[in-house]
């Protein structure tokens, strides 16, 4: 078996972060989603991944390379434009060869990994096999009807939804799929739709089956799903302290300090992570908090947020609920006339007390 993980895409609603970058390489507890997504594919026992790459290719293989730092032989697949999740599958047929595969959206986070819904699949013989979860909200998913085990119908965001059953990120199949998703036609948006092969092959008497994830699981495409990645991240932490913290500096609950990290005179309350080379005075970083390497928090508080690397924060005050960006800088400034300066990017969100 292959797997097939999906790294393309416009990521909109993670402007401006995805302005600059890959949002599968934003990381929760310091690790980009991008990573969980390989190591989950790799504990499940499949190595030949390929990875689907857009615009932000370079960042995407600098990071993972040949996948060899996961136990893994990475093979990428450039797609010209984000034509739908369908023509990633489509354009990955040569690379399948045959091969059944795991599909994994890059931006996804299963707490629990795949194993358990691999080996199925491996054991079932079915010809697809859909990961699905119960959500509160099925009008803003794709949805499943089924029977048994079995899926009967896909409507995406449904006004009156059938089940309360969404497509998660996860779907394996054999190679019954090109015969989808070279059938089908764009929808209304202009993009092959992963739905539409599905309910095709459906329509074609194959047999797909449901999963049904009990655990915890997230697509991270928007700001707070984000921050709830990180902070179901967090939650499973192991602390470490490897940089130096001084005397005056107090740690509660599980909190990682990275190596060449220095932190004086500030509290720190887990779970928590920073990263490594940071320096931190006289500051608060509070629960569910990921500063990445490089960063300085000085005479600040930090709660409930990501930091990317080489940022600096010094505000005099508290920041909550918050992505920052790599090499953001963030001061409070002596300058009179005292007065909110500001160079923010297209798309930034800021806001002030
Ligand atoms: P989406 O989150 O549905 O799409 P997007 O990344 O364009 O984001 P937004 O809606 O904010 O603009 O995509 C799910 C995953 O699949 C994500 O990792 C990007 C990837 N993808 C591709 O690789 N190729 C594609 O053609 C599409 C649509 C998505």
């Amino acid at each position: 078996m292959k797997a097939l993980i999906l790294s393309g895409g416009k990521g909109t609603r993670l402007r401006p972060i995805t302005h600059t970058g890959a949002k599968q390489l934003v990381p929760v507890a310091n690790k980009p989603i991008l990573f969980y997504a390989i190591e989950n594919i790799v504990a499940a026992g499949i190595t030949d991944i390929g990875i689907i790459v857009g615009d932000t290719h370079k960042e995407i293989r600098a990071a993972v390379g040949d996948g060899s730092a996961f136990g893994a032989k990475v093979t990428y697949i450039q797609q010209e434009a984000p034509l739908g999740l369908a023509h990633a599958v489509k354009i990955s047929e040569e690379f399948m060869a045959g091969d059944s595969f795991v599909m994994f959206l890059g931006d996804n986070l299963i707490k629990d990994g795949i194993t358990k819904l691999v080996n199925q699949f491996r054991d079932s013989g079915v010809n697809s096999q859909i990961l699905l979860a119960h959500v509160p909200n099925p009008t803003s998913f794709g949805v499943a009807e089924v029977k048994g085990d079995r899926i009967v119908r896909l409507v995406e965001k449904p006004k009156v939804p059938p089940s309360d059953l969404a497509l998660v990120g996860v779907y394996m199949f054999d190679n019954n799929i090109f015969k989808a998703v070279n059938a089908i036609k764009p929808s209304a948006r202009g993009e092959l739709e992963i739905t539409d092969a599905i309910q095709y092959l459906i329509d074609e008497k194959y047999d797909v089956a449901s999963f049904i994830i009990e655990g915890w699981w997230k697509d991270t495409g928007k700001l707070e799903d984000m921050l709830e990645a990180n902070r179901m991240m967090l939650d499973s932490v192991k602390p470490c302290v490897a940089g130096t913290v001084d005397r005056d500096t107090e740690i509660d609950g599980r909190v990682v300090v990275g190596k060449g990290t220095v932190v004086t005179g500030s509290r720190l309350r887990g779970p928590a992570i920073i990263g490594e080379n940071c320096v931190i005075k006289d500051s608060y970083i509070g629960p569910y908090s990921s500063v990445n390497n490089g960063c300085k928090v000085i005479n600040s508080e930090v709660e409930h947020s990501i930091i990317l690397e080489h940022s600096e924060i010094s505000i005099g005050a508290r920041l909550e609920d918050s992505l920052i960006g790599k090499n953001v800088k963030i001061s409070e400034s002596d300058i009179k006339p005292k007065a909110y300066r500001f160079m923010v990017g297209d798309n930034s969100e800021v806001s002030i007390i």
